[in-house]
């Protein structure tokens, strides 16, 4: 059974957190050079989908399959989650790594792990499934370069996912807002005895994910690719699932779907952003974030947006290791001079001087209002939490300017007051604290945001799109 967690006592504002699987000490680590670091191409994946689909179990399985965790470690999680009676979370227990999440067996902060294949170095981020800690996946989400959405076949749990209201749709809305280009859709439990690896689930489930993906701006045939798995097994993960388990799967394992999918391009020579999702004491001030663009060495003269401190970077950190230089799509801790850890907040910007991060507190972007609550209207005054990058800012609507005919594309020349589900729109928004945001045009990824607003347990609503001026 499921625990119930108490979706109202969460604030709607929740701090984004992310935990680290490797707990090291980055001091001890050898400088590599700079050389090394770029021999294998990397890619951050976050696993997303509805609470309990399996993306924790599905995530441990790889790094028990890569090697990462050792079978000793794996019979102690066993005894542990004997336990606590959950015995099937033990898988679970390699990327839950804090009490609560364990005793819940519920996922709360975004878990960090590396990995790598013959090709690639990953970045695995689990985001949680329950809906009180969607703020928590969005931080995930915005780390990552592609997605694997996590689907329960299990008989009820799709279904569950998929409804209105399901974190299935929520998240896949999410993450093409937040600019996860790719989807790998794994159909997960096809062990358990509801499924037996059957074909009809499965291509039920696909075909009807597809539509709903092609409607959240996926290219199905380009950038969504499905493929069945059992996460806690392990079936169909590192090799091809047997034909004696599933004799009509002929497509690759996750290994090799992961190894195949292209990296996005990144200009190493734009100018810096790193926004920043977590920050802590060692040393000096240490920043964590992904980098959206340039590069960053030792040495190196920055600014930390929106309150202009110049910083001086001390060291860089990439996964566990120490390097001199590191380049756009690189997850980073960075050792800075110069600033207090006391005085930034997650979602400032490691900036280069040069060609400065703009920070406003009031722009006009276009919208496409894509769930709103029953009978509710869009207008001005409306109230919402806003989310870019690794920003979680309450923000208030202060004019509808332009309606925009979804058809033509150009805007409607009647006086706007108010629009409903569906509509698209072009408003005037206010934060209440300055935040570092870019031109959609000129950069989508610190450009592209989502307005989501909460209450009474169902959340809600509209997808980016373009901050203008
Ligand atoms: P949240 O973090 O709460 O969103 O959940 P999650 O998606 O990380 O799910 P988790 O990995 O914690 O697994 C939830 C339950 O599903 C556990 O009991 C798992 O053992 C079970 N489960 C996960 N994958 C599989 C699978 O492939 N087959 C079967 N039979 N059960 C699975
Ligand atoms: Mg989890």
């Amino acid at each position: 059974m499921k625990d119930e967690l108490d979706t109202k006592s969460q604030p709607v504002q929740a701090e984004p957190k992310v935990k680290d699987k490797e707990v090291s000490a980055p001091e001890d680590v050898e400088a590599l050079d700079e050389m090394e670091i770029d021999k294998k191409r990397h890619l951050n994946v976050v696993f997303i989908g509805h609470v309990d689909a399996g993306k924790s179990t599905t995530g441990g399985q790889i790094l028990f399959l890569s090697g990462q965790v050792d079978d000793r470690t794996i019979q102690k999680y066993e005894k542990e989650a004997k336990d606590k009676s959950r015995e099937s979370w033990y898988m679970a227990y390699i990327m839950d790594t804090n009490e609560e999440e364990r005793i819940k067996g519920k996922t709360v902060e975004v878990g960090r792990a590396h990995f790598e294949t013959e090709t690639t170095r990953f970045t695995i981020l689990d985001a949680p499934g329950h809906k009180s800690y969607v703020p928590n996946m969005i931080s995930g989400a915005a780390q990552a370069d592609i997605g694997v959405l996590v689907i329960s076949a299990r008989k009820g749990e799709f279904e569950t996912g998929y409804e209105r209201g399901g974190q299935t749709r929520e998240h896949v809305q999410l993450a093409k807002t937040l600019g996860v280009a790719k989807l790998l859709v794994v159909v997960n439990k096809m062990d358990d005895h509801t499924v037996n690896w059957s074909k009809e689930r499965y291509d039920e489930i696909e075909s009807k994910m597809t539509p709903f993906l092609r409607s959240s701006g996926y290219n199905v045939k380009k950038d969504v690719q499905f493929l069945p798995i059992s996460g806690l097994v392990g079936t169909n993960m590192k090799t091809r699932v047997d034909k004696s388990t599933c004799p009509w799967w002929n497509g690759p394992c996750l290994f090799e779907a992961l190894d195949s999918v292209e990296v996005p391009l990144r200009d190493p020579k734009g100018p810096f952003r790193m926004p920043i999702i977590d920050k802590f004491k060692d040393m000096g001030t240490v920043v964590m974030g992904k980098v959206e663009s340039g590069s960053v060495r030792e040495g190196d003269s920055l600014l930390v947006m929106p309150n202009k401190a110049q910083v001086k970077v001390l060291a860089v950190y990439c996964d566990e290791n120490k390097v001199r230089c590191a380049g756009p799509g690189e997850n980073l801790r960075v050792r800075l001079s110069g600033i207090e850890e006391e005085d930034i907040l997650s979602g400032f910007v490691l900036s280069s001087v040069v060609k400065s991060i703009a920070a406003v507190t009031e722009f006009t972007a276009q919208l496409q209002i894509l769930e709103l609550l029953e009978n509710a209207i869009f207008t001005a005054g409306y109230k919402a939490v806003l989310h870019i990058h690794s920003v979680v800012e309450e923000c208030e609507i202060v004019e509808l300017l332009q309606q925009i005919d979804p058809k033509t594309k150009k805007p409607m020349k009647k006086k706007v007051l108010f629009v409903k589900n569906g509509a698209v729109v072009v408003c005037r928004i206010q934060v209440n604290n300055l935040i570092c945001i870019e031109k959609f045009s000129d950069f989508p990824q610190l450009g592209r945001f989502t307005l989501r607003t909460e209450g009474n347990g169902d959340k809600l609503f509209s997808l980016p799109i373009n901050y203008c001026s």
